[in-house]
């Protein structure tokens, strides 16, 4: 089990020390908006890069991008371990894929709500990360959708079938009450946000998310 705060949540004035704040996680989920993908825009490689050093943690970036193939390479240099593309933007799925395990970092493919799992199907051999998306990408602090649940159980039989080493994430209104749907449905990955940042005992919440 991994979690994964989303450093949309954190006081973008002081990222630095807001790393700080969540290093009992394994991983930082970094959201990157476009303003095109999703209506709203938010940080890019720089902060990434200037957040590398200050953390041994798998930095995974969530790239809400219409067109993230040009960017690939800028996000790995700057200290990506993992890059997770939209199933929905406008550049080819598969190319995406493969573009991202040459740069050496790992994929992972993004579902949002109303895409059913079978559009990663085509994809088994070339993912490391499932990404069940919770709420419309966009924003922090939205109303966890528990009618995805169903679609995290296939995904999970599906990995467990089909590539057992691939993790399977959950991004969007977990908390510690909404983790426990999403661990019982096999997801080992939670993204959290508000429910991390905004606890008066983070390193405590965080172990709360283990379910
Ligand atoms: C939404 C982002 C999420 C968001 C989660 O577009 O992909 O990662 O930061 O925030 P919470 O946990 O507050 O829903
Ligand atoms: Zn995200």
């Amino acid at each position: 089990m991994y979690i994964a705060p989303s450093l949309l949540a954190a006081d973008f004035s002081c990222l630095g020390r807001e790393v700080d704040r969540v290093a009992a996680a394994e991983w930082l989920h970094i959201d990157v908006m476009d303003g095109c993908f999703v209506p709203n825009l938010s940080m890019g490689p720089q902060v990434v890069g200037a957040l590398r050093d200050k953390s041994s943690q798998l930095f995974d970036v969530h790239l809400m991008l219409q067109r993230p193939m040009a960017y690939l390479e800028a996000f790995r240099k700057a200290g990506a371990d993992l890059i997770a593309v939209h199933a929905e933007c406008e550049d080819d799925t598969e190319e995406l894929l493969r573009a991202i395990r040459r740069t050496g970092a790992k994929a992972g493919l993004v579902l949002k709500p109303a895409t059913p799992a079978e559009a990663l199907f085509p994809f088994a051999p070339l993912l490391d990360l499932a990404v069940v998306m919770t709420v419309e990408p966009g924003f922090g602090g939205q109303k966890f959708m528990a009618d995805m649940m169903p679609k995290v159980s296939a995904i999970r039989r599906w990995i467990d079938e089909m590539n057992p080493g691939c993790e399977l994430e959950v991004d969007g209104g977990v908390d510690p009450v909404t983790c426990k749907a999403c661990i019982a449905a096999g997801a080992n990955v939670l993204v959290a946000g508000s429910a991390v940042y905004k606890a008066a005992d983070i390193p405590a919440r965080i172990a709360e998310l283990r379910g």
